[in-house]
């Protein structure tokens, strides 16, 4: 039985502020105010509205994580974040399971820290899976 809870969707944008501005337009509330990632070198901002959670995730240098990728899809959604209470198992059932790891998993600076990692799947594409914080 999966424990996979969606915790947000995740949003590249290529200019924050102008990209908080609009979504504030469209409704959406700051949750937590952008913090700088120093490990994937990218700015991240929480949004909400009717339950759902938005990451913003903005580029600061030519080698952020997300460099190539807003190159490509522009300002654009790009992943799904599933929330687990038991993170070893479930990376480990889903790399078992066609899903391939993009990078090791390292501690997210604008989550309280708590571990990530990223992962593909040639039929879905790209997802993230957060440790739950207890
Ligand atoms: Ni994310």
């Amino acid at each position: 039985m999966s424990t996979l809870k969606i915790h947000h969707i995740g949003y590249l944008v290529k200019k924050m502020d102008a990209a908080i501005r609009t979504f504030e337009d469209l409704g959406y509330q700051i949750m937590q105010s952008t913090v700088y990632d120093d490990i994937r070198e990218v700015n991240i901002c929480f949004l909400q509205k009717d339950g759902y959670c938005i990451e913003l995730v903005s580029p600061v240098s030519d080698t952020s994580v997300v460099s190539g990728l807003i190159k490509k899809f522009k300002n654009s959604p790009y992943h799904i974040c599933y929330e687990t209470q038991d993170f070893n198992r479930d990376y480990k059932r889903l790399t078992e399971n066609g899903f391939i790891a993009i990078d090791a998993p390292a501690p997210a600076p604008a989550l309280q820290n708590r571990e990530v990692v990223f992962l593909t799947s040639a039929s879905m594409g790209m997802i993230e899976l957060l440790n739950s914080p207890d």
